[in-house]
């Protein structure tokens, strides 16, 4: 059975079988039980069945493709950050455009990735987050180094996958640094 097909199958059939029991249950017990309780026994479980489309709704592949996209936007949205936050932070020892001032050198070209290539992105942030802003080392919040990171990840074209990067050790240890054309 294809997902799809899976999928549909799961939105459709199971309220079936559970409005059935529920139903029949409550008639075979019938003289005793008044109609009322038949009623809502029918309504508890239709409302079971509702929760449960509900449930099957977030594992349908459908779902899967939107979250996504939805993963790949954030990331966008993260790297926009990160960039604003490079030009308050950094751009002004190491410039705007990533190519370095002397003494702080360029966070792009083939110097800088041959040093950082083949680490994981995890070192790259770790080395950041406690020796700069040179000036007010550890100074911004996790978040915003996050950020940054995530914005020379981009401009570099290191491939950092689809979702946002997170203050994680073990996400950030698994993605290794490398240019997105080399894999
Ligand atoms: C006051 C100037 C200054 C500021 C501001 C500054 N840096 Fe630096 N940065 C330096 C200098 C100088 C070095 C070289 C010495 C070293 O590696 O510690 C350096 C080194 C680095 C390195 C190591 C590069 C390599 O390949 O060895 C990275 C990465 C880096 N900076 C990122 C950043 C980020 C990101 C920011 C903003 C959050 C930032 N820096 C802010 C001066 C600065």
């Amino acid at each position: 059975m294809s997902r799809q097909v899976f999928a549909i199958w799961c939105k459709t059939c199971p309220p079936l079988p559970v409005i059935l029991i529920n139903g029949m249950s409550s008639y075979a017990n019938g003289k005793q039980r008044s109609e009322t309780y038949y009623w809502w026994s029918l309504l508890l479980g239709f409302l079971l069945a509702l929760a449960y489309q509900t449930v099957a709704q977030n594992i349908s592949p459908v779902h899967s493709a939107t979250s996504s996209h939805s993963g790949a936007k954030a990331l966008a949205a993260q790297v926009h950050r990160g960039e604003n936050q490079y030009a308050s932070n950094c751009a002004m020892c190491h410039a705007q455009d990533l190519s370095g001032l002397d003494p702080a050198p360029a966070l792009t070209g083939d110097k800088f990735m041959r040093k950082w290539q083949g680490k994981a992105i995890w070192d790259l942030y770790d080395k950041i987050r406690k020796t700069m802003p040179q000036n007010d080392r550890g100074g911004l919040k996790s978040r915003v180094y996050v950020d940054i990171v995530a914005y020379l990840a981009k401009f570099n074209d290191i491939n950092i996958g689809k979702r946002e990067l997170r203050d994680d050790q073990n996400l950030l240890k698994s993605i290794p640094i490398a240019k997105s054309n080399s894999q």
